[in-house]
């Protein structure tokens, strides 16, 4: 059988896992929900979400994958009899995250073209229409859109192709670290912007955001936990089996406790500097603006840009590759999911390493979900979405108002939690959390934190893991089910 190649060093698996984190959920998820939760306390709430969560759902992902050394179906299917369909629900996590992360990537190709057009003052540029008015005419020109979010989809499929050390690590060993300098000349230039104090107090402040007016009134502990969870989910890449593939590519020589605690933290740093540059961008330009989602990135900070003189253009360029970049470490990372099962079956099955072929199917079916999320264009479109006919127009609840909205409830809201929580199941009580430590302590490493997984894994992460999935529910149907 041929040899599984993984990561050349312990580097370019961090800077592939923590681009896999790093995406679109840090730049308009975290700073707005932030805000919108109480600032402060949610940071708090969510570092120990994080720590009894987050890590523990890291640090299992990552040991279940390099004990297996297989993708996420198969490494289920190895360790348990209960749990070993939870690596299917994985997949298909990844596949309807794809399906609208790809279009939201595509629109962000479609930005740095805008404001390089802005730049040399060509048609393709916004033409001083304003930031709505240029994103509300995209989202109903429905060839553009497809245009983008296939030209994302095959970026994705090129570099999967290229394999886990050719492709993914060489293109994040470089993306990651230059995402970061980009995010510091943004932060810098948008500090240094009159007003911009308010967009941190919205940050940071607790209570600043309702006794300002920008949100209504403050939401309840419960409904705050539950987002802050949800968010951690998404935006740790964890509950769906990305973190068990990559952990299934990491040499038995490096410490996996630490690296668990590295992508915590760095995913957490960058979601706070992506809002040090965002939040405040629209406090000082766009005071209107939407804080959060494809607005927030689509018209708010084309505003900021429009509003930023002769230098606007540019820092566009910038802010939007970066964000390009951040989305592209992502979906490379759910496509490898994919990918690795078929991948490893093909080996195990002797048919040697059939890795472009089933990148390029994997993509197919991708690419025919991202049509559909482009075409319907944020709802632009009135595409058909399931279930919608069954409620009237001015009641649709979230999960069915728009294709994008549809596949993320399933994935996000849903299956992530869902496959956290039964993941953790399967650790705590089936297989026991001794497999984690024997993992971790291969040559020669100490798995400090144990005695800390053992108890969390068992009673506290399940149960934290089971109040965000039905705060989830209860936030995404309106009440409907729950
Ligand atoms: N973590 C990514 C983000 O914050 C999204 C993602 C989820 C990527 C699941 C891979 C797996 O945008």
């Amino acid at each position: 059988m041929e040899e599984r190649k993984g990561f050349g060093s312990n580097f370019g698996f961090l800077m592939a896992a923590v681009g896999s984190a790093v995406g679109l959920g840090n730049i308009w998820g975290f700073p707005n929900k932030m805000g919108a939760n109480g600032g402060f306390t949610f940071l708090i709430i969510y570092l120990i979400l994080a720590a009894i969560c987050g890590f523990i759902v890291m640090l299992g992902e990552l040991a279940i994958g390099r004990k297996t050394g297989a993708g996420a179906i198969k490494a289920y299917k190895v360790l348990s009899k209960k749990f070993k369909w939870v690596g299917w629900l994985g997949v298909a996590s990844a596949f309807f995250i794809l399906s609208f992360y790809c279009a939201l990537g595509g629109y962000c190709i479609k930005y740095v073209v805008l404001n390089f057009g802005n730049l040399i003052n060509a048609g393709f540029g916004s033409n001083g229409l304003s930031g709505a008015d240029v994103f509300g005419g995209f989202m109903t020109n429905q060839l553009e859109g497809v245009i983008f979010g296939l030209i994302f989809v095959a970026i994705t499929m090129i570099i999967v192709m290229g394999g886990v050390g050719g492709g993914i690590e060489k293109v994040c060993s470089v993306g990651m670290p230059a995402l970061f300098v980009m995010l510091v000349i943004c932060i810098v230039r948008v500090l240094t912007l009159e007003n911009a104090v308010d967009g941190l107090k919205y940050m940071f402040v607790p209570g600043w955001a309702v006794a300002n007016g920008v949100i209504e009134e403050a939401p309840n502990l419960f409904s705050v936990i539950s987002t802050a969870g949800g968010q951690m989910f998404f935006s740790l890449s964890i509950g769906m089996g990305a973190m068990i593939t990559y952990g299934s590519y990491l040499n038995k020589k490096e410490n996996l406790e630490k690296n668990a605690l590295i992508i915590v933290i760095m995913d957490t740093l960058i979601a706070l500097c992506a809002g040090l540059c965002v939040i405040p961008a629209r406090f000082a330009l766009d005071p209107t603006g939407k804080l959060g989602g494809p607005s927030l990135l689509f018209v708010t900070m084309q505003n900021v840009f429009d509003r930023m003189g002769s230098v606007g253009p540019i820092f566009g360029i910038i802010f939007y590759l970066l964000v390009v970049f951040a989305a592209i470490s992502s979906s490379i990372s759910l496509l490898e999911t994919v990918v690795a099962h078929f991948v490893d079956k093909a080996q195990d099955e002797g048919k040697g390493d059939k890795r472009k072929s089933y990148s390029l199917i994997t993509t197919i079916f991708v690419a025919i979900l991202c049509v559909i999320v482009c075409l319907d264009g944020l709802g632009s479109n009135g595409v058909w979405v399931p279930f919608q006919h069954l409620f009237a127009p001015d009641a649709i609840p979230t999960f069915c108002d728009c294709w994008l909205d549809f596949f993320d409830c399933i994935s996000e809201g849903i299956m992530m939690p869902l496959g956290g929580l039964l993941m953790t199941l399967m650790l705590g009580w089936e297989t026991g959390p001794d497999l984690v430590k024997e993992e971790s302590e291969q040559e020669g490493n100490k798995m400090k934190s144990f005695g800390y997984f053992k108890f969390c894994v068992k009673f506290i992460t399940p149960l934290c893991m089971a109040l965000i999935l039905y705060g989830q529910l209860k936030d995404f149907f309106g009440g409907l089910f729950v």
